[in-house]
């Protein structure tokens, strides 16, 4: 800055980014109850800082950034399991790891239908739209997961993807991932696992010994898994990985690449920051598998007090939780949900079920619970719900 004039204009536009900042909901603040995302690690938001210019999309650039991602990639297949064969990649997140994994199935097929369970993500409704393809939808459980024998009737000749979720965006369930990699392995057809949010929950549980099923590489039928660092991984956004079983399938959705340093470039994205993938290397390294472990406990000690904080209040639960993702049963659901908005207080309303939707992430203590539950209880009373 060289003038008074220019210092001035510049300290202008910090208090006026300050002013629309201060019109959100933060994490901090612990109000957000429904978001799968959270406050970034601390660790996260030094590593985007210090990252904010480099490109991942010339590589050659930026050798640098480019060896924090093999390292975020390698930290991440490994907790999945991945074979030797396997490739991952980073990608935005949840949507553009499903919207990629379903290119590449296309690709690797030549078909066009997908087989999904009801309690899919829209990121499909988008794939569907996209990359004109067709989705199967296959109705669910009495536990909210996708029904095995009626996923295995609809497979036929123009099959060319099954989906499994490991941690639904609504209830936070589990479909029956041994089973429908079985299937798929048996019957050749590529499997993917949205694990964008359960990615970075159920390894640990598994470690917990919380009674979950495998969902990852182990599987011999599991082809792709996306997994997201900005929801349970605790960084910034935008970042996810997706990792594919066998890196040569990468060829299938790659194009040549002039102008700049690579020769081809694989997936939907031209730049790249390397902000979030410098903050989610540093959360990785920081927090370690052990860091992670303590998270995943946490966090699912206050569901376990959410669930009976909210029971004892006489409001039943959708389903009992698999993980950090509670479903309570709400009658006056517009009612309720608004009023808790007015009095500062942001649950997700899933309107199909008759629920709000708590996602217990890292920024949410068992004292914000206790902020919380006075306060929806006075709002359910006031409105007649309990
Ligand atoms: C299971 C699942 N998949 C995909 C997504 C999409 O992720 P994103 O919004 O980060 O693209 C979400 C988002 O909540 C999700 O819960």
């Amino acid at each position: 800055m060289k003038t008074k004039n220019e210092k001035k204009k510049y300290y202008k536009i910090l208090e006026e980014l300050d002013r629309y900042r201060k019109k959100d909901f933060t994490f901090s603040s612990g109000h957000i109850l429904g978001s799968m995302c959270t406050q970034p690690h601390a660790i996260a938001k030094m590593g985007y800082i210090k990252f904010l210019e480099s490109n991942l999309g010339d590589p050659e650039l930026f050798p640098g950034t480019k060896e924090i991602e093999s390292k975020l990639i390698t930290f991440i297949s490994d907790l999945l399991h991945a074979p030797k064969s396997a490739m991952g990649q980073i990608i935005s997140g949840g949507t553009e790891g499903n919207i990629t994994a379903m290119w590449l199935a296309k690709r690797l097929t030549e078909k066009k239908e997908i087989i999904i369970p009801k309690s899919a993500h829209f990121s499909f409704q988008k794939i569907a739209s996209l990359m004109d393809m067709k989705l199967i939808p296959v109705p669910l459980n009495e536990n909210y997961c996708m029904d095995i024998a009626k996923a295995k009737d609809k497979i036929c000749n123009n099959t060319a993807a099954v989906l499994g979720i490991a941690g639904s965006t609504e209830l936070g369930t589990i479909d029956p991932i041994p089973e429908l990699s079985e299937i798929c392995f048996d019957e050749n057809i590529f499997f993917h696992v949205d694990a964008a949010f359960g990615g970075f929950v159920i390894p640990f549980l598994n470690e917990l010994c919380y009674d979950v099923p495998d969902f990852d590489f182990k599987l011999k039928g599991v082809s792709t898994i996306s997994i997201d660092a900005h929801k349970m991984g605790y960084s910034a956004i935008p970042l996810g990985i997706l990792v594919s079983r066998n890196e040569k399938w990468l060829e299938k959705i790659s194009v040549e690449s002039h102008c700049i340093s690579s020769k081809s470039q694989a997936g939907i994205l031209g730049t790249r920051s390397g902000g979030p993938v410098a903050a989610a290397y540093a959360v990785t390294r920081y927090l370690g598998r052990n860091g992670y472990k303590k998270v995943v406990e946490n966090c699912m000690n206050t569901t376990k007090y959410v669930e009976e904080r909210v029971t004892e209040m006489g409001l039943p639960l959708v389903i009992k939780p698999t993980i950090n993702v509670l479903g309570v049963k709400i009658k006056k659901l517009p009612e309720v949900v608004s009023n808790l908005s007015k009095k500062g207080w942001k649950v997700n309303k899933i309107d199909h079920l008759s629920c709000i939707r708590i996602v217990i992430m890292p920024h949410i203590t068992k004292k914000i619970i206790d902020e919380f539950i006075p306060i929806l209880k006075k709002t359910c009373k006031e409105l007649g719900e309990i």
